[in-house]
């Protein structure tokens, strides 16, 4: 059976893929293209129904993101939302204004108008999810409004005969009272679609399509041990066998033991892996480099040309697998990489004379998609649950110029920081916690000496989906414990601070 889908047309929205999140935890499969694609594609991919995304653009700036009007006359049920709201008012007529109020948050929202199919079930006065600048200024002929907010007049539209509704705030945030249940009216019974994307079906398609693409041709695939490369190496192994070549590269860059772990593991679940010491290279490669910019791009080139060489050395090799997921993919796009922050080396930043083929089963799921996958597939709680670990490592946590010393001096304080939330039982309770050493010194006393060492931060952060963060709020008792352990224990660093700013406006890492 094909499975329905909701199609969802991105404007750039920090939230087109939560949105994508929240239809697939409704069982619905749901998948971002961009804004521009050609409407005679999109009737070819027959979705159920079409979301149109928020954007940071307004529809009064000189280049607006738009699509056209017959996007109405396919006969899909559509919904917009934010700026798609604003869009589908602009193109039946309708004028889009700034805000006398920036609406940003929590409001409580009023339907004007409970008979409608999307608010079947929902109470007439409910809290929302805002954040705008532009709202819909007059309600053109074929629309009518359904709902208002204290400062938004018209927060809800309806098209009065055809299966067209627009929101202004975003159901698909959590603070959004009845988010989902306005989504699940949407998509199961205005779309009528059927809740069939189910992970279990996964595997064995998945299983099939590698057979058939790689035949008898060889994989080698680049494995950080991380829960991404891990389960697509366990698919990829499941459907080839032996013809996949997992390759870990040493850059010098990694926690402290990883390389001995990894075997460990490896060994552990019948994964056959060579591990290339390529430390001295990376290191000199970097050498003086203070770019963050400069550093990734760099790294992204040395691991390429290395699973080059290593392909070179086994016969018939077609195919370089990555752990790549949806979201590396979305970030990735060249309609976010107008936006783009950092290259996150494993999808972007893959050079040119790259000559191998990607093979990359992950990259329609989630990383929560992901982890379920991987545990009923059997993968072992340490990796399934492991910290994401960037592919430029601890290069990029050393902020300015990388040597070994540093590079020491923070492993054996990352080294501390893990085993401390492990021990405390608050591993698994935050979702990424490292520490970062700045090329700043400050002065210090220990043992009645002056000391002039190093600061280094701590930074630890909770996320849903690593688009937006917050730092965490460890105990103070436990920052103490850190600290000292960190200070008393490690040469080299002499002062700790904690990062407590959340993403936006940072990143969650330092470069
Ligand atoms: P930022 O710093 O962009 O990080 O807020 C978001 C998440 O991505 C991880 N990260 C990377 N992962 N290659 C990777 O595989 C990279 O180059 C890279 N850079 C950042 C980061 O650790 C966080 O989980």
């Amino acid at each position: 059976m094909k499975k329905d889908f909701i199609l969802i047309l991105d404007f750039g929205s920090q939230y087109s893929q939560m949105m994508a999140r929240r239809i697939r935890e409704i069982g619905v499969y749901a998948i971002l293209y961009p804004y521009n694609i050609p409407i005679s594609n999109i009737v070819l991919k027959k979705p159920k129904g079409i979301l149109l995304s928020g954007s940071p653009f307004s529809i009064y700036d000189e280049k607006p993101p738009l699509i056209s009007r017959k996007l109405f006359q396919l006969n899909i049920p559509i919904l917009g939302i934010c700026y798609g709201m604003q869009l589908i008012s602009f193109l039946f007529g309708g004028k889009i204004e700034k805000s006398k109020y920036k609406e940003y948050g929590r409001t409580n929202f009023i339907i004007d108008c409970p008979k409608n199919k999307l608010f079947h079930g929902i109470p007439k006065k409910s809290c929302v999810w805002m954040s705008h600048f532009d709202e819909v200024k007059n309600i053109p002929n074929e629309l009518k409004g359904i709902g208002h907010t204290h400062s938004c007049a018209i927060a809800a539209l309806i098209h009065k005969n055809k299966d067209i509704y627009a929101l202004q705030f975003h159901p698909e945030v959590n603070h959004t009272e009845f988010g989902i249940q306005i989504l699940k009216n949407f998509i199961l019974h205005i779309c009528k679609c059927h809740p069939n994307w189910e992970i279990n079906n996964f595997v064995q398609k998945t299983v099939e399509n590698i057979k058939k693409r790689v035949s008898s041709k060889k994989v080698i695939l680049g494995f950080s041990g991380g829960v991404d490369s891990f389960v697509a190496a366990y698919i990829i192994q499941k459907a080839i066998g032996d013809s996949l070549y997992c390759i870990f590269v040493d850059t010098g860059f990694l926690l402290e033991k990883e390389k001995e772990k990894i075997s460990h593991i490896c060994k552990k679940m019948n994964f056959s892996i060579k591990i290339i010491n390529a430390k001295e290279r990376f290191f000199s490669s970097l050498d003086g480099v203070i770019d963050p910019e400069m550093k990734r791009k760099i790294i992204g080139k040395e691991f390429i040309s290395i699973f080059q060489k290593e392909s070179k050395k086994i016969k018939n090799v077609e195919f370089l697998a990555q752990g790549t997921i949806y979201s590396d993919v979305i970030e990735s796009s060249t309609f976010h990489k107008n936006f783009s922050i950092k290259s996150h080396h494993n999808v972007g930043g893959l050079p040119d004379f790259m000559k191998l083929k990607l093979l990359e089963p992950l990259k329609e799921l989630f990383k929560d998609e992901v982890r379920n996958l991987g545990k009923k597939l059997g993968i072992p709680k340490e990796i399934l649950y492991r910290h994401p670990f960037p592919g430029p490592g601890l290069s990029i946590r050393i902020l300015g110029k990388v040597n070994k010393k540093k590079v020491s001096i923070l492993q054996k304080a990352e080294s501390i920081l893990l085993q401390e939330l492990k021990n405390s039982d608050l591993y698994e309770s935050v979702s990424q916690a490292f520490m970062v050493l700045l090329p700043v010194k400050s002065v210090g006393v220990m043992g009645d000496k002056r000391t002039y060492e190093y600061v280094a931060v701590l930074r630890v952060t909770k996320t849903e989906d690593f688009m937006t963060a917050t730092f965490s709020h460890l105990p103070y008792n436990f920052l103490e414990k850190i600290s000292n352990r960190i200070i008393n224990e490690v040469d080299g660093i002499n002062r700790l601070v904690y990062d407590i700013t959340s993403k936006p406006p940072a990143t969650i890492e330092w470069e």
